[in-house]
């Protein structure tokens, strides 16, 4: 059965875990790729120009729900996507668990490869320090990749907001446990130790990504007023990344359970944000996360304002 090849499921050429979901090969060709893609709930695939120029790129849709982030256009099971000379990226959330079968007519997994195993690896490093730290960041990225899409961001623009945030606390993990963990509130030499973590975090990034993925990662603690650290930048000298990862990162250390304090309600974190526009966070940026938290029922305007 010369060239024929009957492949199990438990079968790949190469699989590649990334925040949950996972890709795997199952047929490679000089002029064809064939993976399978496992996604989380949550997960969002970004179908790039690069992908599609002179290729066929084509998504099918096996099981579970994706999301077109322009219209909200749902793809069912047995619907797919087709892309050829695309001129901007387009994004599709999964709605839940979903798998896509992913045909591509040229090589791009080893460059997925490439950039998804350096985000994964850095997360289980963070994770083999503090689990809470690597979860925050997953929950950062989604919340920053969900206010990403609706502002006027580039594609580049947007991959990198994304990728910034899932590694953004990465320098903590020069941060003692102990410090991270403190029920009780900080000295003022270990916040000097923490604040390390914004330059730390770019040391690693930078010599792993994009300088400019490490150039959010170091401005994420900066304040719309100059009180931020590390460099005290101002207004717009503040990359718009690191200020959407700014409110996203402030909203979900708002919401958590911590050892010195207890989570608050979504709404009354947003009461937060707003009362900090102008000093540490954009208008627009804590405008349109205030449209996301509606429109996911996180917030019900109607009834939290009549509290
Ligand atoms: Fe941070």
């Amino acid at each position: 059965m010369n060239g024929l090849q009957i492949i199990k499921s438990s079968e790949s050429i190469k699989k590649i875990n990334s925040i949950g979901s996972s890709y795997e090969l199952k047929v490679l060709d000089d002029n064809m790729e064939i993976m399978l893609l496992n996604l989380k709930s949550d997960a969002i695939i970004i179908c790039q120009p690069y992908e599609c120029n002179n290729a066929i790129n084509y998504y099918y849709i096996i099981s579970g729900l994706l999301e077109y982030h322009k219209d909200k256009t749902l793809v069912r099971p047995g619907d797919s996507i087709s892309a050829k000379d695309i001129t901007e990226s387009a994004f599709f959330k999964a709605i839940e668990d979903t798998k896509v079968l992913w045909a591509v007519s040229k090589s791009i997994f080893k460059d997925i490869n490439f950039e998804r195993e350096k985000v994964e690896k850095l997360l289980k490093d963070i994770q083999e320090k503090d689990h809470y730290t690597q979860q925050h960041c997953k929950r950062v990225a989604r919340l920053a990749s969900e206010i990403a899409r609706r502002v006027s961001l580039t594609d580049n623009q947007i991959v990198h907001t994304i990728n910034a945030a899932t590694c953004h606390d990465v320098g903590k993990m020069n941060v003692s446990i102990d410090i991270l963990n403190k029920p009780s509130s900080l000295t003022d030499e270990e916040y000097e130790i923490i604040k390390s973590h914004a330059m730390d975090g770019f040391e690693v990034i930078n010599s792993e990504f994009d300088n400019n993925v490490a150039k959010i990662v170091a401005q994420h603690h900066e304040r719309l007023d100059g009180k931020g650290y590390p460099y005290g930048l101002s207004g717009d000298e503040i990359m718009i990344e690191a200020k959407i990862i700014a409110v996203a990162d402030s909203y979900d250390a708002m919401i958590i359970d911590r050892p010195y304090r207890m989570a608050m309600k979504p709404i009354d974190a947003l009461k937060e944000l707003k009362k900090c526009i102008g000093t540490h966070y954009e208008k627009e940026i804590v405008d349109v996360f205030e449209e996301y938290l509606i429109e996911e029922g996180i917030i019900n305007p109607l009834y939290d304002n009549k509290r």
